[in-house]
C-alpha cells in the first residue's frame, strides 16, 4: 500500500537525512501506549513493521511512531474512537536529556577504559564500538594462546566483525610446561568428545544489552578453566557494528544494518530475517520495514560472515549449542520460528532451556520463560536460530531475549549490565555442563 510505504519511508528518511545532531534522526518521533486491541488498519501497519512495535502484553502494546506517521496513526485511532497514551513526545529530546544525565554520571565513574585501552568490559556504562575493540585486542594478548580474536568478515561499511575463540583444553595450555598431555587416555577422551558452542551478540543495533552481556561472558569464559575444558566457545559479541555506531550517534532505535537502499530513502536490512532458511515468513519485502528481509538470502556481508564462520565451526565437529543474544522480554526461545510445528530435539531443547532458566533465576530472581519461538512469540524466519537448526542441524539452539520486560526496554540502564550478565552466565554454565561428557571411560586413569 503506497500510503503505508510513504509513512515509513518518511520516518527513515528523517532518521537517515539528519545525522548532524545527536539523535536528531528521532526529532518529533513519539512512543505510544495503545490498548492491545486496536483497529485493523493500525494492526496492518504494525504487522508489516511500518510502525515499530516495541512490546506488547495482555493489556497494552507500545509502539514507536515516526513524526511523519503521527497524523495517519492519530486519524486511524480517532476514527475508531480508540484512546492511546503518549509516553514520550519527542524522542530526540528524550535521548538528549538522557545523555546530559549520563554525562554527569560518567564524569563520576570513569570506568576501566582509558582513551586507548580497555582491560575489562565496562559494567557501569555501555561501551562504544571503539572501547569494545580495545577490549578485544587486549584479551587477545592477555589470554593468548587460549583466547584468540580474529575478524570473520566486514560489515557493509567495511568494519571488522570480530570472533573470540575460547579454546578447549583448560587453562594450562600456553604454559611452558604443558599440563595437558594429549596422549593421556582420559585427556584424549575429553578432547575427542570436544564440543563447540556459538554465541552471537549485537545483531540488532538498538539491543545494547546484548553485546554488553556477550563481552561479560567473554571475560568470564577467559578466566574460568574447568567448565569449558572440553568445549570450544566462539563468541561474536558485535555482529552489526555499523548499526550499533548509528544507534549511538543518530537513531537510538535503529535495528537493522546500514545497507544503503537506492531510491526509497529507507536503508538497512534486518539481519535476523536475512538467513537462508525458510526465507520470507514473518518478514517484509518492503525496505522501509523494520523487518525487511533483504533482496535475497544472505545478501548482507554481516550474515555471510556469520554463516561462513558458523559453518567452519560446525565442520570442525560437534557444534552443539547456539545462543543468539537479543533484547528484550526475558524469554528463552527455541525453534522453529517459521512454523509452529515441532523442531527436532524439542524435548531436549526444552529440558536444557529449563535448566538455564532455573539457574538464571537463582542468581537474582529474574524469571526467563522458555517458549517455542513461533507459538510463544510471533512467526519469523530468516533468523540465526532457524538456520542453525535447519541447515547446521545443531542440537541445542536458542534465541535469548535478555532483560527487561519492557519498563526500560531497549534503553535498559547500564546498572543492569552486570546482574544480567551474572544470571545469564549461571544459566549458560548449566547448559555447558549439560554438554560435557559425564564420565571418562571406565578404567581410564585419573588425569
Ligand atoms: C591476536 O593475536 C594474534 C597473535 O599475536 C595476531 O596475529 C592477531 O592479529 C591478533 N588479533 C587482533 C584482533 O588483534
Ligand atoms: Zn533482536
Amino acid at each position: 500500500m503506497a500510503g503505508r510505504q510513504l509513512l515509513a519511508c518518511a520516518l527513515l528518511a528523517a532518521a537517515v537525512g539528519a545525522a548532524v545532531g545527536f539523535q536528531e534522526g528521532l526529532r518529533g518521533h513519539q512512543i505510544w501506549e495503545l490498548p492491545s486491541s486496536i483497529p485493523a488498519a493500525l494492526e496492518a501497519l504494525l504487522r508489516d513493521g511500518l510502525l515499530d512495535a516495541l512490546d506488547h502484553s495482555e493489556s497494552h502494546r507500545r509502539v514507536h511512531v515516526p513524526a511523519e506517521g503521527l497524523d495517519t496513526a492519530r486519524r486511524i485511532l480517532g476514527e475508531k474512537g480508540v484512546g492511546y497514551k503518549v509516553l514520550v513526545d519527542d524522542l530526540a529530546e528524550h535521548f538528549q536529556g538522557e545523555r546530559r544525565r549520563r554525562r554527569e554520571v560518567d564524569s563520576r565513574e570513569a570506568g576501566s577504559c582509558t582513551a586507548d585501552s580497555c582491560p575489562a568490559p565496562l559494567s557501569d556504562a555501555y561501551m562504544t564500538l571503539q572501547q569494545m575493540e580495545f577490549y578485544l585486542r587486549e584479551i587477545n594478548t592477555t589470554y593468548a594462546p587460549r583466547v584468540s580474536v580474529q575478524s570473520i568478515g566486514k560489515s557493509v561499511e567495511g568494519r571488522d566483525i570480530w570472533m573470540v575463540h575460547v579454546k578447549s583444553g583448560g587453562c594450562a595450555q600456553g604454559d611452558t610446561q604443558p599440563q595437558v598431555n594429549l596422549r593421556h587416555p582420559r585427556i584424549a577422551y575429553w578432547m575427542m568428545k570436544r564440543r563447540a558452542v556459538w554465541i552471537e551478540g549485537g545483531l540488532h543495533a538498538r539491543e545494547w544489552i546484548s553485546p554488553a552481556v556477550a563481552l561479560q561472558l567473554v571475560a568470564t569464559l577467559a578466566q574460568q578453566c574447568s567448565v569449558t575444558r572440553a568445549i570450544d566457545v566462539y563468541v561474536v559479541p558485535m555482529a552489526n557494528p555499523d548499526g550499533y555506531l548509528y544507534s549511538w550517534a543518530s537513531n537510538r532505535l535503529w535495528r537493522k544494518n546500514r545497507r544503503p537502499i537506492s531510491g526509497g530513502g529507507c536503508d538497512g536490512v534486518d539481519l535476523n530475517r536475512n538467513w537462508g532458511y525458510k526465507f520470507g515468513v514473518g518478514a517484509s519485502s518492503n525496505p522501509c520495514s523494520e523487518v525487511y528481509k533483504g533482496p535475497a538470502t544472505f545478501s548482507e556481508p554481516e550474515t555471510q560472515a556469520l554463516r561462513d564462520a558458523m559453518t567452519a565451526v560446525a565442520d570442525g565437529g560437534n557444534l552443539e549449542l547456539v545462543v543468539a543474544l537479543h533484547s528484550y522480554g526475558q524469554v528463552l526461545m527455541y525453534p522453529w520460528g517459521w512454523t509452529a510445528e515441532e523442531a527436532p530435539d524439542t524435548p531436549d531443547m526444552r529440558r536444557v532451556g529449563e535448566m538455564f532458566a532455573s539457574a538464571a533465576q537463582k542468581r537474582h530472581g529474574t524469571v526467563y520463560s522458555v517458549v517455542n519461538s513461533a507459538s510463544g512469540f510471533y512467526y519469523a524466519s530468516g533468523a540465526t536460530d532457524d538456520w542453525a537448526k535447519g541447515v547446521l542441524n545443531t542440537k541445542y539452539v536458542y534465541t535469548l531475549e535478555l532483560r527487561d520486560e519492557g519498563a526500560y526496554g531497549f534503553y535498559l540502564q547500564a546498572s543492569q549490565i552486570l546482574p544480567t550478565a551474572e544470571e545469564v552466565w549461571q544459566g549458560l554454565r548449566m547448559m555447558l555442563l549439560a554438554l560435557t561428557p559425564e564420565k571418562a571411560p571406565a578404567g581410564a586413569p585419573q588425569a
